[in-house]
């Protein structure tokens, strides 16, 4: 006979599974829902700890370093433009425009993603092209269309800058002020970068006041009539995979561009929903400017083409069941504590 166990393993169907297998093993109808509620629950369980990957651990002293290299806008080829000019704390580290704009007052082509939760991620960008923190922090800061400062100078730049040989011989004993140091402290500032506990996370723990009963519906349709689930899935609400959802952008290939799989045009990476609210507009895009339009376009709004993905199919969702979905998103927004501005060496 299948176990509870076996299923829950069985992420993806999970809903839809669940509520068969508990009618097969003949539970009544009380235990059976809450045992559904408790399972659906555990996979939304936070993590307790982050992940360091184990060539670039953490410590206090590379996290410090790394803060002060991504508030920096001595870190862009005319000094005007850090990391955080586009990922902003305010606006849970993006920047509330369509697309930003780099040094050279150039529109960028794609929305600034949020680096919020990026420890537990595993490609980077939009199309996924970068394959660790430490590999992408290198890539804005030399583009051109970024923060346009040639690396080569990168280094002398910083030598120049007394307080840093410091900070950097701490954080890196023997080796100081190289790139490949400069990515490392980024990274390790990047991954301490974690959302904290949400009404959501509450809710799940136990908390049944946490949530309004509109919110509740929400996650049910969640992972269920709406399929959300099938690509935002865990605590963190993605897959961390590439699907074209039939945004009507045909300019942009995304993950195709990486890999020349015909199937992958148009695909872009799954963002997370922590803080969701926070973070319009959306899209790699930036294309769609509220909650209630992210959910009409899933419902009915999505362009057809070979490569959408399955996933994405008229829903037939109400008013009422898009107001819901809406009040659930809301409940992944959590009180961060405030980002303070560092000061930076000279
Ligand atoms: C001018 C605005 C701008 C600046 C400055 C900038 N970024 Fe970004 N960042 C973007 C955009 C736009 C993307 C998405 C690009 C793409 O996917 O092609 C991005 C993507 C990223 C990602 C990938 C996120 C994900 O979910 O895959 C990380 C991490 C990141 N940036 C970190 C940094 C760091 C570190 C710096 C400073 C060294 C920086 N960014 C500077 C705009 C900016
Ligand atoms: C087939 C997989 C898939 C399904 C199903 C799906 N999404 Fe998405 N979602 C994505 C991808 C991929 C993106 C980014 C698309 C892009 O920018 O091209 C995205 C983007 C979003 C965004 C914007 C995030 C941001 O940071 O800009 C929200 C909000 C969202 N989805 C919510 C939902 C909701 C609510 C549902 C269910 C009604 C849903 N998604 C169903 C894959 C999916």
């Amino acid at each position: 006979m299948l176990r509870l166990t076996d299923i829950v393993s069985r992420f993806k169907y999970l809903p839809v599974v669940l509520v068969g297998a508990a009618t097969l093993m003949g539970i009544e109808q009380g235990a059976q829902s809450q045992q559904a509620d408790d399972a659906l629950r555990a996979l939304y369980q936070r993590p307790d700890a982050v992940p360091y990957p184990e060539d670039n651990p953490y410590s206090d002293a590379k996290a410090h370093l790394g803060k002060l290299l991504f508030f920096d806008p001595r870190l862009s080829g005319e000094n005007n433009l850090s990391c955080a000019s586009c990922h902003n704390p305010s606006f849970s580290w993006e920047d509330g425009q369509k697309t930003s704009v780099g040094v050279p007052m150039t529109r960028l082509g794609r929305h600034t993603p949020t680096v919020l939760n990026l420890a537990w991620g595993e490609l980077f960008f939009w199309d996924g092209r970068a394959e660790s923190l430490e590999e992408q922090a290198l890539g804005p800061i030399a583009s051109s269309v970024e923060m346009a400062q040639d690396l080569d100078q990168l280094v002398g730049k910083l030598q120049a800058i007394d307080g840093y040989s410091d900070l950097f011989e701490k954080a890196f004993p023997g080796t100081g002020i190289t790139l490949e140091n400069v990515g490392a402290a980024i990274a390790t500032y990047e991954r301490t970068i974690v959302s904290a506990t949400a009404p959501f996370d509450r809710w799940i723990a136990g908390d049944e006041s946490a949530i309004s009963d509109a919110a509740k519906r929400g996650f049910a349709l969640f992972n269920g009539k709406a399929n959300c689930v099938a690509c935002h899935e865990g605590w963190n609400f993605t897959d961390w995979g590439f699907h074209d959802i039939g945004l009507p952008d045909d300019q942009d290939l995304g993950r195709y561009e990486q890999l020349d799989i015909a199937s992958l045009k148009h695909a872009f990476k799954t963002p997370g929903l922590r803080n969701i609210v926070e973070r319009a507009p959306y899209m790699h895009d930036g294309s769609i400017r509220t909650l209630e339009a992210v959910v009409q376009h899933y419902n009915h709004g999505f362009v057809q083409r070979e490569t959408v993905s399955e996933s994405i199919f008229a829903l037939g969702l109400t008013d009422d069941e898009v107001a819901d979905l809406v009040a659930f998103l809301h409940t992944l927004s959590s009180d961060d504590p405030a980002v303070t501005y560092p000061k930076l060496p000279n």
